[in-house]
């Protein structure tokens, strides 16, 4: 073989991408984005957005007059990995979500539930233990949730080593906050919640307990079809104070990561809570990092350079510009605060991994070319020569 040919053979397979186990059977280079989350230094800062694949995207608006319903949507494989690569093809950012919602696994648990159009869930409540007893139950992933797999496993094939798939999973607080609730707790600031935790703790432990067993298992499912790093999210933990979130919050997160540590060691874990009352300005900062999670996902709420300070060297940092900022734009302030991020982060003699993201999902009324001018901002980023001097 000439080594014209032996060359175009390797640019051949590497555009083609591998299936689902290449990279375990070593003939390529893991994606950027999963090097990075692991420690390793890598050429540059690899970049996504929380909730990129949906609504602020006229491709997917498209199709939802197609296929109405949000459940129809993420529940069905095809749909779903459409859905997921829409803000890969259209901006080339460096993970691919998987379409999916924090309570798709709930109804295998027992409890269904329904998405409006306008974002609302309903849920019939679990509040007394009778109702725990007689409707929530252990989850058999593999039966209950195929169309995950399906998606994950499709994703990797499709995706290769171009962009790492993100599998995720809402963490117990929040979960049981929707289950206990009916609804979301934004609505009236977590009442029955807070009623439940005083009047029977042991009842809302029993349900947070069972949820953390299920999400469990439900994020080694993801792993073993294809998920490279999961993201835990806490969405709704910054809004108890901190003796409730010592007691309901914290051993559960710490629980559920450190078994899929344990049965996974080698994939990376994210945790995301987003701003609430007890949790802005880095106030959970300090309890997020003794959680076991490789990477903290900072909301913008908090300045870089404050969280770095919090944070221990060791755990890298997700985050964090300001979704509304990359809503509103201009596109000269979102290069400034993109810019500013760097150089903070930039000041960590000690390499810490750093994931550049948004403080919390995209909003759903961002313009298309905001977001692709912040995916390319970061890509194209180059760092002053003296750097993390
Ligand atoms: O936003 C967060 O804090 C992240 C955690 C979270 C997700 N879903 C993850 C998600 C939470 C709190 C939810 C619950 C949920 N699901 C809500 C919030 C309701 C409330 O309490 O006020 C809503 C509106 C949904 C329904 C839903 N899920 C929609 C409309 C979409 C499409 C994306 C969008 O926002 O347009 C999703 C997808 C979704 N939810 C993803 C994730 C990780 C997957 C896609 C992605 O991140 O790109």
């Amino acid at each position: 073989m000439t080594r014209t040919t032996a060359l175009f053979l390797i640019i051949l397979s590497l555009s083609a991408g591998f299936p689902a186990d290449a990279s375990s059977t070593g003939h390529t280079a893991d994606p950027l984005l999963l090097r990075a989350a692991r420690g390793e230094t890598v050429e540059r800062t690899p970049v996504w957005m929380m909730r990129q694949a949906g609504r602020h995207m006229k491709a997917y608006r498209d199709l939802t007059s197609r296929y109405p319903t949000f459940r129809q949507r993420s529940e069905t494989s095809e749909i779903s990995k459409e859905i997921s690569l829409q803000p890969f093809f259209a901006y080339g950012v460096d993970a691919v979500i998987m379409f999916s919602d924090i309570l798709t696994p709930l109804p295998a648990m027992g409890i269904e539930f329904e998405i409006s159009e306008g974002g609302k869930i309903i849920i019939e409540p679990i509040r007394s233990s009778e109702e725990f007893t007689a409707r929530m139950k252990r989850i058999d992933v593999e039966t209950a949730c195929p169309f995950v797999g399906k998606v994950l496993g499709d994703l990797r094939e499709e995706v290769g080593n171009r962009a790492t798939i993100i599998g995720f999973i809402g963490l117990p607080f929040t979960l049981g906050s929707y289950v206990v609730e009916g609804q979301t707790g934004l609505a009236n600031g977590f009442a029955q919640v807070r009623r439940l935790s005083r009047e029977n703790p042991k009842l809302f432990h029993s349900i947070l307990s069972l949820i953390s067993d299920n999400i469990t298992d439900y994020a080694c499912y993801q792993i073993m079809s294809g998920a490279q790093v999961i993201q835990c999210f806490d969405s709704w933990a910054g809004h108890i104070d901190a003796d409730d979130y010592s007691q309901f919050a914290l051993p559960y997160q710490k629980k559920v990561i450190s078994t899929i540590k344990k049965r996974h060691p080698d994939t990376p874990i994210i945790i995301y809570v987003a701003p609430g009352k007890f949790s802005t300005d880095g106030k959970r900062l300090a309890e997020l990092a003794m959680t076991g999670a490789d990477i903290i996902s900072i909301d913008h709420t908090v300045d870089f350079a404050t969280a770095r300070n919090i944070v221990p060297d060791h755990v890298g940092i997700q985050g964090n510009l300001d979704p509304k900022v990359l809503r509103d734009g201009p596109l000269e302030k979102i290069r400034e605060r993109t810019e500013r991020i760097f150089a903070q982060a930039d000041r960590d003699a000690c390499g810490r991994p750093h994931i550049m993201n948004l403080g919390h999902g995209i909003e759903p009324d961002t313009p298309e070319a905001n977001a692709a001018f912040f995916i390319k901002t970061v890509q194209e980023y180059q760092r002053p020569i003296n750097a993390g001097k």
